[in-house]
């Protein structure tokens, strides 16, 4: 029965793309029903790659290949009724292939940095793949992001897109094989809904997260220095050079590090070493689905509000972006042109004990769910 939907919907959409006429486009709009497409994207490893578009009924939407797990656009409109995408992403697989800095990708099976690639667990050391440096980034040479998922999409209430992937004991030296199940949700009140699931066979660190990188201007010719960030968190946890942690949880008070209020992104980054790169300790205590941080552009009027159940928020300033890679349309990318808020763990856990621990044993069941919603404040109807 869902894939009857699925057929007829995809119909539907391919007949509502191919009908030319603006005022015919906007009957047809109308007509849009929450859905979700398929589109052969090329392949990679063999396996076939896909591209999803989930739609919801405002027809804004998201992309998502089953390629790294990756949200390649997520398409709405402004404060002006402009539409652009408010992510980094590409057209075509082959912008993926030439390996950008994960942009859009699910990261796993350990997000951010691992000291010098080795942890222990009991008394055994593991060695991981070191790509970062004498570190391990990111899951290693092959993390999350450049594998083929599974994919099973589906149409409910709203049009979402589960990706499955099983790796194996060993992989870029982790322990145990670790079965992860990614669910992307796109709801009618423009929230995308990322849930992850995870399940082990033998001990093994786990930090799951998306790595899309936000400008709201929907222009990267715009940097993100003029947008305002809040993130509620009273402490960080301060990083040595190579960006390791250094164990320390330090209080933000009085410090370019403190977005408990919002604050312009460009007004103290200049006092930032590098620019932010810094994991954020956020205040709570539990680990309900709680508003954690928000992300404003006064120009477009676009808000994301960023929800999760996790303890932590890479906030990441772009600082490596350098105009080298350009968009599908040949804009340069340069530093500071989109920032990313990676809800996760701690990075560098396994070697720090103060740390909330990332372990998953067999039995356990990993869960976490993060919330991205945009709103448009001072729409012009
Ligand atoms: C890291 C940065 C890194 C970027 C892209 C972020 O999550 O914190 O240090 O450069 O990802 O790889």
């Amino acid at each position: 029965m869902k894939k009857i939907n699925f057929a007829i919907i995809s119909m539907c959409m391919i007949l509502v793309s191919c009908n030319n006429s603006a005022e015919k486009r906007q009957a047809a709009t109308e007509k849009i029903k929450a859905g979700i497409t398929k589109t052969d994207w090329g392949s990679a490893d063999g396996k076939a790659v896909y591209l999803f578009t989930l739609t919801n009924k405002n027809g804004d939407e998201v992309r998502v290949s089953n390629y790294g797990g990756t949200i390649t656009s997520w398409t709405m409109p402004d404060k002006n009724g402009n539409k652009t995408s408010i992510v980094l992403g590409f057209d075509s697989l082959s912008g993926y292939l030439a390996k950008p800095p994960y942009f859009g990708a699910t990261i796993g099976r350990y997000g951010n940095r691992i000291a010098n690639g080795k942890f222990n667990l009991g008394n055994t050391e593991y060695t991981l793949a070191q790509n970062n440096g004498k570190n391990s980034l990111h899951g290693g040479l092959k993390g999350f992001d450049k594998v083929v998922w599974d994919a099973s999409p589906l149409i409910d209430s709203i049009p979402s897109l589960t990706l499955h992937y099983l790796s194996k004991d060993g992989e870029e030296g982790f322990p145990g094989n670790l079965s992860v199940a990614v669910k992307f949700s796109l709801s009618d009140d423009d929230a995308l809904t990322i849930e992850y699931n995870a399940e082990t066979d033998k001990p093994t660190p786990v930090n799951l997260t998306n790595h899309s990188y936000f400008n709201l201007s929907g222009d990267v010719s715009n940097t993100i220095l003029d947008e305002t960030l809040m993130i509620n968190a009273g402490h960080y946890t301060p990083v040595d050079t190579s960006l390791i942690p250094t164990g320390e949880i330090k209080s933000v008070k009085g410090s370019p590090f403190d977005f408990t209020a919002p604050e312009k992104i460009g007004a103290r980054i200049g006092q930032v070493k590098g620019g932010y790169d810094h994991n954020f300790v956020l205040n709570r205590k539990d680990s309900l689905l709680d508003l954690e941080a928000t992300l404003f552009d006064p120009m477009t009027g676009r808000k994301l509000e960023v929800y999760t159940t996790q303890p932590g928020i890479q906030f990441y300033s772009g600082n490596f972006l350098d105009g080298s890679i350009k968009t599908s349309s040949g804009k340069p990318i340069n530093q500071h042109a989109a920032l990313c808020l990676e809800t996760q763990h701690f990075p560098d856990s396994p070697n720090e004990p103060l740390f909330p621990s990332t372990i998953l044993g067999p039995g356990e069941k990993y869960h976490s769910i993060t919330e991205y919603k945009v709103l448009v404040v001072g729409k012009k109807d």
